[in-house]
Order: C-alpha cells, then sequence, then structure tokens
C-alpha cells in the first residue's frame, strides 16, 4: 500500500452536531485530512463560524440546516448535500446531550426521575443521534456500496455515572447498536463504530465543570481526581480517532468498535 493511509479527499463527511464543540471539532479534522464536509445543525451562526474555519485552513465545506429529531429534514439535507457535494460516504452522529431535568439532584429519590426527561435524553441521544443518521444517510452508503458511519457515544455507556441516569443509559443504548448496524451491514460496504469521549469541556457540560471564576466546580474536581492524565480533553484530542475510522484504507477491517478517547478515566478503578 503506497499514499498516505488517512488521506480523505475521496469522501464527502456528514458531521450531524458540526455546530457544537466536539462535532465542530471533528469536521475540521475531517476537513484538514481532505474531505468535503457537510456541517449540519440547527444553529446557522455556528454552522457557519465553522464552515469558515474549514475553509481558511484551505479545506472544502458547506453548512446545511438540520434537525436530526426529523427524518424529514435530514432527508432534505442528505439530498441537498449528494447535490452539492457528491454521494455522502462519512457520516458521524455528533448531536446529543444530556438535560439537567435528566440528572438526579444529590440525594435525591431515584422513583421519582421524570419519564419525559428521561424519554427526551434517549430520543435526542439515541434516536435522533444515531438512529435516523444512520437510517437516511445509510441509504445513500448501501447504494454506493461504502462509507464510514461513526457514531458519538459516552465513555458514560460503558461505565454508569453517578446521578447522570438516562444519558448514561443512553450512550449505552447507543454503543449496543452501533454493534447491531456494524453487524448489519459489514458485508454491505459499510463500516460502523463508536467514539467514546470521556470529559471535554462543552457548552452543555461547562457550568457542570468550572465555576464561573474559572475554578473547578466540585463534580469537576471529582472528575480530574479519578482522571490518570489530570485533565479534561481538548476537543481536537478527538481528531486523531475521527481521521482513522474515516479512512476506508487506514480502518478497512474495524468495525463494530467503541473507541474510547478519556484520559484512561474508564481505564481505571482507585
Ligand atoms: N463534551 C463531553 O464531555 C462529551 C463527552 C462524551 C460524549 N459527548 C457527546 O458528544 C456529542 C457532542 O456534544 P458536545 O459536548 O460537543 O456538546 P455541544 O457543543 O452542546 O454540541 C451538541 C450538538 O448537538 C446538536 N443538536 C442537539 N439537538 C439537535 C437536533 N435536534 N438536531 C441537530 N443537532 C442537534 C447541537 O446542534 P444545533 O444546536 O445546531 O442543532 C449541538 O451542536 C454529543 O453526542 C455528546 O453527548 C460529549
Amino acid at each position: 500500500m503506497q499514499g498516505n493511509l488517512f488521506d480523505l479527499s475521496q469522501e464527502v463527511a456528514v458531521v450531524i452536531g458540526g455546530t457544537g464543540v466536539l462535532g465542530g471539532g471533528m469536521a475540521e479534522a475531517l476537513g484538514a485530512a481532505g474531505a468535503k464536509v457537510a456541517v449540519l445543525g440547527r444553529n446557522a451562526e455556528r454552522g457557519m463560524a465553522r464552515v469558515r474555519a474549514i475553509e481558511s485552513s484551505g479545506g472544502r465545506a458547506q453548512f446545511f440546516s438540520a434537525d436530526a429529531m426529523d427524518a424529514d429534514s435530514l432527508k432534505a439535507a442528505r439530498d441537498a448535500v449528494n447535490g452539492a457535494l457528491g454521494p455522502v460516504s462519512v457520516l458521524v452522529s455528533a448531536a446529543g446531550g444530556n438535560r439537567p431535568d435528566a440528572t438526579l439532584p444529590p440525594g435525591s429519590d431515584f422513583c421519582k426521575l421524570s419519564r419525559d426527561a428521561w424519554n427526551a435524553v434517549f430520543d435526542l441521544n439515541l434516536v435522533g443521534g444515531s438512529l435516523i443518521p444512520a437510517q437516511v444517510f445509510g441509504e445513500t452508503m448501501l447504494e454506493q456500496k461504502r462509507g464510514s458511519i461513526i457514531n458519538i457515544a459516552s465513555m458514560a455507556g460503558m461505565i454508569p455515572l453517578s446521578r447522570v441516569v438516562a444519558y448514561s443509559a443512553a450512550k449505552a443504548a447507543v454503543i449496543n447498536f452501533t454493534k447491531f448496524l456494524a453487524r448489519e451491514w459489514a458485508t454491505k460496504g459499510v463500516r460502523v463504530n463508536a467514539i467514546s469521549p470521556g470529559f471535554f469541556p462543552a457548552d452543555q457540560n461547562r457550568a457542570l465543570l468550572f465555576r464561573e471564576d474559572g475554578s473547578y466546580t466540585e463534580r469537576g474536581a471529582q472528575i480530574i481526581g479519578h482522571t490518570p492524565m489530570a485533565r479534561f480533553g481538548e476537543a481536537q484530542e478527538l481528531s486523531g480517532a475521527v481521521v482513522w475510522l474515516a479512512a476506508s484504507r487506514a480502518s478497512s477491517f474495524v468495525t463494530g468498535q467503541n473507541i474510547v478517547v478519556d484520559g484512561g478515566f474508564s481505564s481505571t478503578t482507585i
């Protein structure tokens, strides 16, 4: 084999949630590796800012407005991406996150956990965050007989986090679903893997990790105390994993895997 194993110049990559911190970082990494990148999300301002960042590094990108919870919206975005950039061959499903009302306050009664909040977190992370995108963009990949789907799960999906019950269970389901679909499409040219980040400061968790003066909250300090590398991750530290899984030559025999990027958090107890 010759050439750059990690060259993505033949790929069209869709990043749903490319408007966010981790998805946006992964969109930039895919663009820097040569992919044409479609940034998908609801927030056009943040999506366009990410497109400009990719373009200013010499990459090619376009923003497409889409709601991951709505199959018709994703189908319209898929058709637009296929027309504008070419058939989608890489999908990063990075829409997701937790909700405060689905997290148990300290000392609270688990029996009182809201079913609505539970369902909303499952809907966002499992249904909108993995299932619908795989169905919609999988159609194009199956037609082309090539593709790489990368679901963004979480370290919390492997070992449940205290208090964060619905999110942990939903991300566990994302990992399980990833393995199911990998087997389903293994002989059809479509690989399906997950990346499980540990703790990375982002919009949805910053207040949980840091006080206004920049010091760690009690929870943030607990997390750092349990992380062998003794720090949080930074979005660009997911670049290697996402480019590797997207690159059809570099990871050609890799499917159904959950790649953990967590500074060692899940490798140890105390
Ligand atoms: N940060 C961490 O420590 C961490 C750890 C493990 C896993 N993760 C996972 O990483 C992924 C990215 O999260 P993040 O931390 O980067 O948070 P973030 O900055 O809040 O990004 C979340 C993204 O999800 C998108 N989203 C939410 N609902 C959507 C919808 N209905 N349709 C389309 N997009 C939607 C948002 O885009 P729009 O508002 O534009 O729609 C937003 O860009 C999530 O799956 C999260 O669970 C994060």
